[in-house]
C-alpha cells in the first residue's frame, strides 16, 4: 500500500515503512498509508505485529522536514495530531507490536519506536529527539513516551539537548528490550512474535491491556483492571486447555520411576 509493505507469516505480520529516498521519513502520505495498513491487519489471524523500515540505515528519519517547514499553526497541531492519532492506534492495538529498528530511529522515529510494546534495535540504530534545534517540539508523542519509559530525567536530557544516542546507550537506559548485529535484527524479531504467538492469545491481549492501562491509573484502580482480566479468562478454551494439559503432564511425571 503506497509507502508500507504489508507481509504475513503465519501468524505474524510484518510492516515496513518504506520511503528508503528520504531515510522512511513519515510525511502525511506514510502516516496515511500506515494508518491504513493497520486497520487492514486481519485481528483473527495475527498474533503480533512486527514495524520496521526498509533498506539498511534508517528505521524512520522522523517526521519529514520539508513538508512541516510551511506548515501554519494550526497545519501544525493538525499534522501531530495526525501522528499521535496513528501511534495510539499502535499502543492500543490489541496484539503485541515489536519495533525492529534497523538504522536512524529520529525524531518521529523514535516515538514510532516507543508507541510499540518491545523495541528491538541494531547495531547501528541511532536514537534522538532532534526537533529542538528545528524550532518545535517532538510532536508524536516524545515528550509522553520517552519520559513514561526511561523516566522524566534521562527524557529531559535527551529532548533539551536534542542529542543523539548510539543503540548501546540507547539499551543502557532501557529505551530498547535487545541490540542484534543487523542481519540478525529480523529473524531475531520474528522468533520472538512467533514465540508470542504460540501463547495463548486471549491471555497475551488481556496482559497489554493490563500493563498498557494500568499505567494510566493509580494502583488501587490497577489492580482492579488486573483481577477483571484475569477473570476473564477463566472458561476460555486456552484456560483449561492450558491448565489440563498442565496437570496432565504432571500425573505422568509422578508416575514416572
Ligand atoms: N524529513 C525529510 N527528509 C529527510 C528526513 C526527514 N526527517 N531525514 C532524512 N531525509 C532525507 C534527506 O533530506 C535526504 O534527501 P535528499 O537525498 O533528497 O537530499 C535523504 O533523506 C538522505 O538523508 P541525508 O543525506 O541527510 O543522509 P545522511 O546519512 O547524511 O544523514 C540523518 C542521515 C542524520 C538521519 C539526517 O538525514 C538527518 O539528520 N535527518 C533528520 C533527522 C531529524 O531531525 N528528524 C526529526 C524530524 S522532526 C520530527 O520528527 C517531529 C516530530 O516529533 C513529529
Amino acid at each position: 500500500m503506497g509507502f508500507i509493505d504489508y507481509e504475513v507469516d503465519g501468524q505474524v505480520g510484518i510492516i515496513t515503512i518504506n520511503r528508503p529516498k528520504a531515510l522512511n521519513a513519515l510525511n502525511s502520505e506514510v502516516l496515511k498509508d500506515l494508518d491504513a495498513t493497520i486497520d487492514a491487519v486481519d485481528l483473527d489471524a495475527i498474533r503480533c505485529l512486527i514495524i520496521t523500515g526498509a533498506g539498511e540505515k534508517s528505521f524512520v528519519a522522523g517526521a519529514d522536514i520539508g513538508e512541516m517547514s510551511t506548515l501554519t499553526k494550526a497545519e501544525g497541531e493538525a499534522f501531530g495530531k495526525a501522528g499521535n492519532d496513528v501511534f495510539r492506534k499502535i499502543e492500543t492495538l490489541p496484539i503485541p507490536v515489536i519495533a525492529a529498528i534497523n538504522g536512524f530511529a529520529l525524531g518521529g522515529g523514535c516515538e514510532i519506536s516507543m508507541s510499540c510494546d518491545i523495541r528491538l534495535c541494531s547495531e547501528n540504530a541511532v536514537f534522538g529527539q532532534p526537533e529542538v534545534g528545528l524550532g518545535i517540539t517532538p510532536g508524536f508523542g516524545g515528550t509522553q513516551r520517552l519520559a513514561r519509559i526511561v523516566g522524566p530525567g534521562k527524557a529531559k536530557q535527551l529532548i533539551y539537548t536534542a542529542r543523539n544516542i548510539k543503540a548501546a546507550e540507547a539499551y543502557r537506559i532501557g529505551l530498547v528490550n535487545e541490540v542484534y548485529p543487523l542481519e540478525e535484527l529480523m529473524p531475531q524479531a520474528k522468533k520472538m512474535a512467533k514465540g508470542i504467538a504460540k501463547n495463548a492469545p486471549i491471555a497475551v491481549r488481556a496482559c497489554k491491556k493490563a500493563i498498557n492501562e494500568g499505567l494510566e491509573v493509580g494502583m488501587d484502580e490497577a489492580i482492579v483492571i488486573e483481577e477483571k482480566l484475569f477473570g476473564s479468562c477463566f472458561e476460555t478454551e486456552d484456560q483449561k486447555y492450558g491448565m489440563a494439559f498442565f496437570l496432565d503432564k504432571n500425573k505422568e511425571k509422578v508416575k514416572e520411576p
